[in-house]
């Protein structure tokens, strides 16, 4: 995700801002630049690629030599990664870097159109920076806290007015940026290890209010600009924990990213409360000529397709088959032209799934990647392609990568299921809606779940074996957070569809073994609660993920343990019900010793058969 940077002080501040950028290469990007004061005039660099580009382009154009200025690095969520897409951003008078995305930027466009402006880039960023200037009054301060007042979404930036060559101000609504201080010098900077190589001083911006660093210090005003005093944080972590946010591990701080990851995916996406996948090449008519689909994938990501299947199948009413991609390709699978073979991968270079890919296309189908790193060779080779902008993911065991592939799946099946007229506009727009609201349930299932998945992981630590079980999607899932657990506790699990139990598995059923089942889909409850009744009576100890509409009508005794999330669209749940999976998994991996980020015999990215 972006990166954000600036500095006001005595060093060279084009050097200061690389050099921090460098510290934040861990979130991803795709492009980078820098504005600098230079002789009270506001000089920007900025290209597409690495630092290192960056680094070129400044050799070659002539570093902007002053002390005051702003950086960025961009992961692209609006347009392209391109040159003129990159931060900073201008209007005549305004100078900005963003992260994060500006949800109804599109509204604010048109309405700076009609006043008559222009824009050069496709970004949601740039229409803040005519936004500032449109609205600039002399006043720095006055002038961002009305723009604020129109802003929607998630965003942290950093601005500077050409009237006032000696500051910099910064702002931010739930994405996050820090100030860090040191004597004579302020910083401002999208997480702490971009300050660490200058100062251990840091304080935390609260949302809306604004930060001016200048080389008399830094104040702050909340946002109705009365001055407001911050407590002074200090650091001490060292660079590698520093990365990981002061989380312990990679694992469970992507767990913690999901609500912005499904945010940063999905709102892109959005028009009009309708899906629109347009710039990743699909359009309602091109939906309507497929008659079958296939989805092809390994590990976490054809656990993607799985729910995929459910879902399409129930919306828009297509065949769907899932099928592992080193199995399909050597399958001689049946699939020709008018078929999609829709391709999932997190890194978008394992080999099997890219072969897949490639005799999909040479039987004549139609292929659609999604993807997460970018320019990868699964993307480049797809014929539409949709990124998840999940960020980088480190820990091997995915999980913010799969909740932005299930998110990508359910936007696809909706426009998909419009397509083929299966539901109404106003049916589509109501499942949109429910989607833009799962990044808070996932938020109030982390804020809510972690310490009883904590203590429930304390009771795995000792089992042998364990069965995950649900029915329908509930099935699905079941399948990812049996993986996940395998993936970082090593203790054998496996997954079943709860109702195919009785047809042999139930015989490994003994006293204490326990079985994880997952019960958010109300039509299949009651057959899944005779299930639990069934294994229970065999001595099985229960953990049961449900609803908190199904745990209130829960007989006593029906399951050990009870991890309840809230009930929402039921056709999403997935996204709700796989986070106490994947926290359950990470506990169980802590309790027993094991580095969940890097568990033994596992690779990120299999780029081998
Ligand atoms: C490896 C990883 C899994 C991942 C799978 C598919 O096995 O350990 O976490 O789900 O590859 O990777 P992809 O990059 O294609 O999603």
């Amino acid at each position: 995700m972006c990166g954000i940077v600036g500095y006001v002080g005595p060093r060279d501040c084009s050097d200061v801002l690389v050099s921090a950028l460098t510290k934040l290469e861990y979130r991803g990007y795709d492009s980078a630049g820098i504005a600098v004061f230079e002789n009270n005039e506001i000089k920007t660099v900025k290209t597409q690629g690495r630092l290192k580009d960056l680094e070129d382009k400044l050799k070659k154009v002539g570093k902007p030599e002053g002390h005051v200025g702003i950086g960025h690095t961009r992961w692209a969520t609006h347009g392209e990664p391109s040159d003129v897409n990159s931060h900073p951003h201008s209007g005549a008078r305004v100078t900005i870097v963003h992260n994060g995305i500006i949800e109804n930027y599109i509204e604010l466009k048109e309405f700076l159109v009609a006043q008559g402006r222009t824009f050069l880039s496709e970004t949601d960023t740039e229409v803040v920076a005519q936004l500032l200037d449109y609205k600039y009054n002399g006043n720095p301060l006055e002038t961002i806290d009305s723009v604020l007042a129109e802003l929607k979404g998630s965003f942290a930036l950093g601005i500077m007015f050409k009237d006032f060559p000696d500051k910099v101000f910064a702002v931010r609504r739930e994405s996050p940026l820090i100030v860090g201080v040191a004597d004579g010098e302020s910083f401002i900077a999208s997480d702490v290890p971009a300050i660490l190589q200058y100062t251990r001083d840091y304080y935390l911006l609260d949302h809306d209010e604004i930060a001016t660093l200048s080389s008399d210090g830094v104040s702050f005003v909340d946002e109705h600009l009365q001055p407001i005093e911050k407590e002074l944080k200090t650091a001490d972590w060292d660079m590698e924990a520093a990365e990981k946010g002061g989380y312990p591990h990679f694992m469970i701080k992507e767990i913690n990213e999901q609500p912005t990851a499904i945010k940063t995916t999905i709102m892109p996406r959005i028009r009009n409360g309708l899906p629109c996948l347009e710039e990743c090449g699909i359009t309602l008519e091109k939906l309507r000529e497929f008659k079958n689909i296939t989805i092809v994938a390994c590990g976490t990501a054809m656990h993607t397709g799985m729910v995929g299947k459910y879902v399409i199948e129930d919306l828009a009413r297509i065949p769907v088959t899932v099928d592992i991609a080193s199995e399909y390709r050597y399958r001689n699978p049946i699939v020709s032209e008018g078929d999609l073979v829709i391709i999932i991968s997190q890194s978008g270079e394992t080999a099997d799934s890219l072969a897949a890919m490639r005799l999909a296309k040479q039987k004549g189908a139609t292929t659609l990647a999604i993807v997460n790193a970018k320019g990868s060779s699964i993307a480049r080779e797809a014929d539409m392609l949709i990124y998840t902008l999940a960020g980088p993911e480190i820990a091997v065991a995915s999980t913010k990568a799969y909740i932005t592939q299930l998110s990508v799946v359910y936007l696809f099946a909706f426009e998909l299921a419009l397509a083929k007229d299966c539901v109404s506009e106003a049916e589509c727009r109501r499942l949109v809606s429910a989607l833009t609201k799962m990044p808070e349930a996932v938020q109030y299932v982390i804020d809510n779940c972690e310490e009883k998945c904590k203590y429930i992981a304390t009771k795995l630590v000792t089992a042998d074996s364990l069965l995950y079980i649900g029915r329908g999607l509930d099935y699905a899932l079941s399948m990812e957070g049996s993986l996940k657990l395998k993936e970082v506790s090593y203790i054998h699990s496996e997954s079943y569809a709860a109702g195919e139990l009785k047809h042999g598995t139930i015989s490994l059923i003994e006293d204490g073994m326990p079985v994880i089942s997952v019960a958010t889909q109300t039509d299949v409850i009651p057959k899944t609660i005779s299930n639990i009744v069934e294994v229970k009576s065999r001595g099985a100890k229960i953990i049961l993920v449900c609803t908190d509409a199904c745990a209130r009508g829960l007989k006593d005794g029906v399951a050990d343990y009870v991890i309840e999330i809230p009930h929402s669209e039921e056709l999403l749940m997935p996204i709700t019900a796989v986070v106490p999976l994947q926290i359950l998994a990470y506990y169980t991996a802590i309790n027993r010793g094991n580095d969940p980020d890097k568990p033994r015999n596992l690779a990120k990215s299999v780029t081998v058969e």
